[in-house]
């Protein structure tokens, strides 16, 4: 870890307060924002909070190690990085150098489809640590396009988001213009003169865009008519029909995002799922939804071991993955606190988030004297 970076930023705390001094005002609220009045995206944290491990300080542990296999790839540690769209508005170049952080690491790396760089930008720095999450459009052409781009791009994981079928309700965003159509306000210039590092990374990077969606936006589009495009192109309601044609045209690992009940995660599975990722989207879409953490325990119960259960929402340490991992996870994604990385340190951010992260977790493990990531559960009582 670069003493230089740790001095400014030991845990992921310290990386969300230089985001919110580095980055305007209303790209920090969209970062960091949950929807309605925050509660869903505070369960999270609270949930996790509650959760205590019990360490076994009298039992032999040579070594703690966080390798783990995933749906067959061996991976360095048992997190990655979760989908951002308009990553390029938090931080200019944010998902690029994220996906090459990941490669270097050899942790997962998912690319939103609204992400600001392209699929073959991000499998260019990702290569086989590349996943892609995928808005399923309502054109079909679209949407086998899209599944044939990642594929030869080397892409093997396909993420399909289900928990978007009404747009989140964001009174920050709202109130910061960031709408459909988006409006520039007096407010927001302000905010960005006064961040400069920010503004010169956007004039130097160009305005964010849907760099994925971009061959089948209409030429000319301005920036309401490119927001209208992708509002009218992406499927609102993913249902098990739409899982199942996407499950006959992908050869890859097919994993489905957003899950948060046993009857969904059922259905998920028979539709061909390889993997689950229980989520409430970061306490961004349903105000009530239930916390990660208290859907996955449930879950776990339910779902055979073939399946690949993942999670996120609310980490904010290594002690968080853990206590994900104790209860059942086989891997934990993080978003924000990618975010925070980079939207605070710029390029070296993402890696320095995951030496954050990588650092705590083995210091928990060793704690506990846990020798496996898949041992963790014997922690829990
Ligand atoms: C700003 C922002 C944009 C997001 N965009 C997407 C997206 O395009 N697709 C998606 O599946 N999830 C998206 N998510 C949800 C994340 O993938 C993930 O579920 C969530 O951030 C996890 O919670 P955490 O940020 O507390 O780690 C987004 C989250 C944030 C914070």
């Amino acid at each position: 870890m670069r003493r230089s970076l740790t001095n400014r930023a030991a845990c992921i705390g310290d990386l969300k307060m230089l985001a919110r001094r580095r980055i305007p005002g209303f790209a920090f609220e969209y970062l960091a924002n949950g929807c309605n009045s925050n509660r869903s995206l505070s369960g999270n944290r609270e949930a996790l909070d509650s959760l205590y491990l019990h360490p076994r300080y009298l039992t032999d542990c040579d070594s703690s190690s966080l390798q783990c296999t995933l749906m067959g790839q061996r991976y360095s540690a048992p997190f990655g990085i979760a989908p951002v769209g308009l990553s390029g508005l938090i931080w200019p170049g944010a998902s690029a150098s994220q996906a090459h952080a990941a490669r270097q690491a050899n942790i997962p790396f998912v690319l939103s489809s609204l992400a600001s760089i392209s699929i073959e930008q991000a499998a260019e720095q990702a290569q086989e640590n590349f996943w892609f999450q995928f808005y399923p459009p309502t054109l079909n052409e679209v949407s086998e396009d899209l599944l044939q781009r990642a594929w030869n791009s080397g892409c093997r994981h396909l993420v399909v988001t289900i928990d978007v079928p009404s747009p989140g309700y964001r009174p920050a965003d709202i109130r910061n213009g960031l709408s459909v159509p988006p409006k520039i306000s007096v407010r927001n210039i302000w905010q960005s003169i006064c961040h400069p590092a920010w503004s010169i990374a956007t004039l130097r990077h160009g305005l964010p865009q849907f760099a994925s969606m971009k061959p089948y936006i209409p030429a000319r589009s301005d920036m309401a008519d490119v927001a209208h495009y992708i509002r009218n192109t992406l499927k609102k309601v993913v249902d098990i029909k739409t899982l199942k044609t996407i499950r006959q045209q992908w050869q890859g690992k097919l994993i489905i995002k957003g899950i948060l009940t046993v009857e969904d995660a059922k259905r998920a599975v028979s539709a061909g799922a390889d993997g689950l990722i229980i989520s409430n989207h970061g306490g961004r879409q349903l105000d009530a939804a239930i916390p990660s953490l208290h859907a996955l325990s449930t879950i776990r119960r339910s779902i055979g071991s073939e399946t690949a259960l993942m999670v996120d929402g609310g980490v904010e340490s290594g002690v968080d993955i853990a206590r994900y991992l104790a209860c059942g996870a086989d891997t934990v994604f993080a978003g924000r606190a990618f975010m925070y990385g980079t939207a605070g340190l710029g390029n070296a951010g993402a890696s320095h988030t995951t030496e954050i992260l990588l650092r705590e977790l083995q210091q928990v493990m060793e704690q506990l004297r846990c020798p496996t990531v898949a041992d963790l559960p014997r922690f829990l009582k």
